[in-house]
């Protein structure tokens, strides 16, 4: 008797089981399950700290390529299944589809930050009008009358160095950097002075304040960014007036920027007759551009797209000229010949570029770009991923909701395209054939760093003519230096940023004159 009863139990059980086994294999979210990845330990923060708060950035997730490869799983807060990519095939498909979006809780942020109909989270048709309007600004036409523009900002940061007194002791540069960053962009883009670097003008404080409050990774913030995903719109609105300080901030800070936008847009409306090229703002004003309310958010996003970004990038840039000082000297006399011989040739210049594109290589600015599916689809893969029980996936279907991690800086880490020392920090990579063995991803030297597809950086051919101009201006009047107790790494919080071993965020760097 109990021997038919414990065989109907096994019989029942295992009926139930292959039923359960055949309905959640045919389920998208099984075949996700069975991609490998790391051990957790924490449910509610899941992998989350290594993969964000390492004291290093990639100190794990390096390791985690390395041992899963292009394709791995990982766990978010609360349970949720994440996916690492650095798949060329994978990326481009996510890049170039149109179907993937931002995560929930950044499309909150975004929209409270810079405003509805933003061209970050803009898809489809919305976002084609938008890049048309921005486009003609960022044309290498345009960016080559930005010239003259971008060498006075150059001239300016030389200039506040001098009267900082910088030259003989060792600083923390950051700062400059950004102010600089900002003001470039304020001339160049704008068509406004900022005067973050002589001045203290109230806009670049509280464009300042705002970059610094929102890139500051803690534990909670991981847990908050999961919570606010399933808080609803409206009572995310409701909360936004809250009398709390971060709230109060940001409300200022719209206010700040839409004043000024307002001024700017009033200002491209008059000149509009007299046959001026227009510019970023101007493009707006003009026919088919936008109603002037729109013109705030269009200018949050330029300000926050590019300020920060730019500053950080200019900082490794220097950081890892101050620690190689064959490398900064070679720079130096290419940086002389090239003064000579032509008009600063930027684009001839080939050790100068090699530099700023291995700095945009190991020390991408954007190291890791979140992306959540919107619809169900199938993710193609370049090379199978070999699962549990040794079952071999070709491509993954993917549920609308699936959130994904493209591994910008570990995809720049990938042997398999960069070669065997892609993990090395080596301009010389440049100096001869081009050293990507995979597909051009994105639009500069086949990096990633500026992502691509339809969503791709407007902005990355003015990146480069500044990083191009500022570093020339400034290594050809100052000798660069790591202090003796240099402690500085990368850590991610919203972009890669310089962090000392006291866990401040500074770029300390010991600068002399050129003798
Ligand atoms: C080294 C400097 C820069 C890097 C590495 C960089 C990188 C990126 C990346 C990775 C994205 C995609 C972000 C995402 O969709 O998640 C992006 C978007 C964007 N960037 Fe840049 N950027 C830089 C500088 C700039 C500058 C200077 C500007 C403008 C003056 C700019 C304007 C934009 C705009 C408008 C977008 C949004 C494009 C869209 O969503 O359609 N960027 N950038
Ligand atoms: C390095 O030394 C300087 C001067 O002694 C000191 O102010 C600074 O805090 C030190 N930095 C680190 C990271 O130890």
């Amino acid at each position: 008797m109990s021997n038919q009863v414990g065989l109907l139990a096994v019989t029942v059980s295992l009926i139930g089981g292959i039923f359960w086994a055949a309905r959640s294999f045919s389920s998208f979210r099984t075949v996700i399950k069975l991609i490998p990845g790391p051990e957790c330990s924490s449910w509610v923060y899941g992998n989350m700290p290594e993969l964000l708060l390492a004291e290093e950035y990639g100190l794990h997730e390096y390791q985690w390529q390395e041992t899963y490869g292009q394709v791995y799983s990982i766990k978010g807060c609360l349970g949720e299944t994440r996916l690492m990519i650095s798949d060329p095939s994978a990326i481009k498909y996510i890049l170039n589809s149109g179907l993937f979006v931002l995560g929930p809780s950044h499309q909150k942020i975004t929209k409270l930050l810079l405003g509805h109909g933003n061209i970050l989270l803009a898809r489809g048709d919305a976002q084609r009008r938008l890049v048309n309007i921005m486009n003609p600004c960022f044309s290498s036409n345009k960016i080559r009358t930005l010239l003259p523009a971008i060498r006075e900002g150059a001239q300016q940061l030389v200039d506040r160095w001098e009267s900082l007194g910088f030259p003989g002791n060792t600083v923390d540069i950051s700062g400059t950097l950004n102010d600089a960053a900002l003001d470039v962009l304020g001339s160049a883009i704008l068509e406004y002075s900022f005067n973050s670097l002589v001045g203290e003008s109230e806009l670049a404080r509280i464009q300042r304040n705002m970059v610094q409050s929102v890139s500051t990774p803690t534990r909670f913030q991981q847990l908050l960014d999961a919570a606010l995903g399933y808080i609803p719109d409206p009572i995310f609105r409701l909360a936004c007036h809250l009398p709390i300080p971060t709230m109060r901030m940001i409300r200022d800070y719209k206010r700040a920027t839409e004043e000024f936008s307002l001024h700017l847009a009033a200002q491209k409306r008059e000149e509009m007759g007299s046959g001026m090229a227009p510019g970023f703002v101007g493009a707006f004003v003009g026919d088919g551009g936008a109603p002037d309310q729109e013109i705030g958010v269009h200018v949050r996003t330029i300000l926050a797209a590019g300020q920060d970004a730019l500053g950080v990038t200019l900082g490794w840039i220097l950081y890892k000229l101050a620690q190689m000082p064959v490398l900064q000297q070679e720079l130096r006399e290419e940086i002389q010949l090239a003064t000579v011989e032509h008009q600063l040739d930027y684009n001839k210049m080939a050790l100068l570029n090699a530099i700023i594109n291995e700095v945009l290589r190991v020390y991408s600015p954007l190291p890791l770009a979140e992306r959540v599916a919107s619809a169900d689809c199938v993710l193609p893969l370049s090379k199978p991923i070999v699962a549990a029980a040794g079952i071999e996936i070709s491509e993954i279907p993917i549920q609308k909701g699936q959130f994904f991690y493209v591994a910008i800086a570990a995809y720049h880490r990938l042997t398999s395209i960069w070669g065997p020392d892609a993990a090395e920090f080596r301009p010389s990579r440049w100096l001869g054939n081009a050293p990507c063995m995979g597909p051009a991803l994105g639009p500069h030297a086949s990096l990633l760093s500026f992502f691509g597809g339809p969503g791709v950086c407007l902005g990355w051919r003015f990146a480069i003519l500044e990083l191009q101009v500022v570093v020339v201006e400034l290594v050809s009047r100052f000798v660069l230096s790591l202090p003796e107790n240099d402690s500085v790494k990368p850590r991610v919080a919203l972009a890669l940023r310089a962090e000392t071993a006291h866990g401040t965020r500074e770029l300390p760097v010991h600068i002399e004159h050129v003798m």
